[in-house]
């Protein structure tokens, strides 16, 4: 027998860290299956690969109070319809060039990287690329001599010659697509995307 209250007993509390942890343990579970799901492509936010094959426009959502993408109708990357493989095939060879030549040490990717040069979420419906006719051709052109075809408004900052050869550049246009089909909660914020002829 002992006179320590029960509250200060050392099994009450063994007790509780071991139910407390177990609860954590099971609210981490949980967060990282429901994270999982709403960052996996094919899900609400984050369409599958094949969403390159349509038109992609913002359009400001009244219950938000931001700018959200909306899929349009047919708009095939390069002029090519490509199945759900072949979409993924193009966009991940993109996401891998985008990771071997580093554009996260100028650029940043869905916030992520460095503040030298524009965040790329939105690239793909950047106003700059003029036109939507123009586009593809204008960033394929980009990508292969950005020296050649500088942008730069006014910044005087450069983006180096990265070598990437057409295949890895239509990948990265590819990869540039689909990530600015992503709802990303409105960020970045304020964008004003490129004026597109809407087709249904
Ligand atoms: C050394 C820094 C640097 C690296 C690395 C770099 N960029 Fe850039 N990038 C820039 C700068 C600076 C600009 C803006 C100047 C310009 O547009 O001429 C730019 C502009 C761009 C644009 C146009 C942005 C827009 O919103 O229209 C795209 C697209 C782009 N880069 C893609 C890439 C990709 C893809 C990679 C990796 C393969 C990459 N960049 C790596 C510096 C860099």
């Amino acid at each position: 027998m002992t006179d320590t209250p029960w509250w200060s007993r050392e099994d009450l509390w063994r007790k509780i860290a071991i139910w407390v942890t177990s609860f954590m343990v099971l609210v981490l579970l949980f967060l990282t299956v429901d994270t999982v799901r709403a960052i996996t492509e094919g899900g609400e936010r984050v369409p599958s690969f094949s969403v390159i094959n349509n038109q992609i426009f913002y359009e400001f959502d009244d219950e938000r109070g931001y700018q959200v993408p909306r899929v349009g109708g047919p708009a095939p990357l390069f002029g090519e319809m490509l199945d759900e493989d072949a979409a993924e095939a193009l966009v991940r060879l993109g996401k891998l060039t985008v990771q071997a030549k580093n554009c996260m040490n100028c650029h940043t990717l869905l916030g992520n990287g460095a503040y030298y040069a524009p965040d790329l979420t939105k690239a793909w419906l950047d106003p700059g690329w003029v036109h939507e006719d123009s586009r593809e051709d204008l960033m394929m052109a980009f990508l292969i001599d950005p020296e050649g075809n500088a942008r730069t408004y006014g910044t005087g900052r450069r983006m180096p010659n990265l070598d990437i050869t057409d295949e890895e550049a239509r990948g990265v246009i590819a990869f540039l697509k689909w990530m600015s089909a992503i709802d990303t909660n409105g960020f970045p914020r304020g964008f004003t995307p490129l004026a597109q002829e809407e087709t249904e």
